[in-house]
């Protein structure tokens, strides 16, 4: 989409006075002032007209407290998914941001909205996610390290980044990755010489479950969470 038909459409400016704020200097494309109006926006952009974030309207952002046994998929024959526990007018466009395992629990993020789920689950953001893992054994402290430095997945080339641990108990931690690689915590875990035994997302980003959420149960993000993303 054009950056001025954005800002027309996202907010009360018309198409001209939408040119005129550009031209002006006003409109800022992930932290970048722009001045071409006719210029399309890149996948998962973020636009700011005088600092504040831009949504088109009409756009979706729920949070869901995914229990364990469904998965994070729209459609699957076999097994319940994310949105089966959504009604059924709230479901249409969503997508997921961000997929969980069909065993771990917590945060699930969906959304109509591409470029924000974009600027989410994209590897070049660094948007962490806050994950409580429950191990079969403690942790040791060259485990810690290991963690914290980067760790070599089974069939991957790529270390992983360095990620953030806080031991809670003794067989529970909280691990904060800026990654979203396949069964990413498992395997680093797996690598790290232990086993998870549960998992549970906590956060994305600054967006944290809603602790008034029971498993199963969804509500809409505020617009700060919307804003917060990315
Ligand atoms: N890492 C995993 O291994 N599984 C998830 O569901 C999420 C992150």
């Amino acid at each position: 989409m054009r950056l001025d038909q954005f800002i027309a459409t996202s907010s009360t400016l018309s198409r001209k006075e939408a040119r005129r704020a550009i031209h002006a200097g006003n409109v800022e494309v992930d932290g970048e002032v722009w001045k071409g109006t006719g210029k399309h926006l890149p996948a998962g952009a973020q636009v700011m007209l005088e600092g504040v974030p831009l949504t088109l309207p009409g756009e979706r952002y729920l949070m869901l407290n995914k229990p364990a046994g469904v998965v994070s998929a729209t459609r699957d024959s076999d097994h319940p998914t994310a949105l089966d526990l959504l009604p059924a007018e709230l479901t249409s466009k969503l997508h997921i941001a961000g997929r969980l395992d069909a065993d771990t629990t917590g945060l699930l993020l969906l959304t109509t909205d591409g470029q924000w789920s974009h600027r989410i689950t994209s590897p070049k953001v660094d948007c962490p996610k806050t994950y409580r893992v429950s191990l079969s054994t403690p942790l040791s402290e060259s485990a810690i390290k290991d963690l914290e430095t980067g760790v070599m997945l089974h069939n991957d080339p790529k270390p992983t980044k360095p990620a953030q641990v806080k031991v809670l108990e003794l067989k529970l931690i909280e691990l904060t990755i800026s990654e979203g690689r396949y069964h990413q915590v498992k395997r680093m875990l797996a690598a790290a010489g232990n086993h998870v035994e549960a998992l549970h997302r906590q956060s994305i980003g600054s967006i944290t479950l809603d602790p008034a959420l029971e498993p199963g149960d969804y509500r809409e993000l505020t617009e700060q969470e919307v804003a917060s993303a990315g």
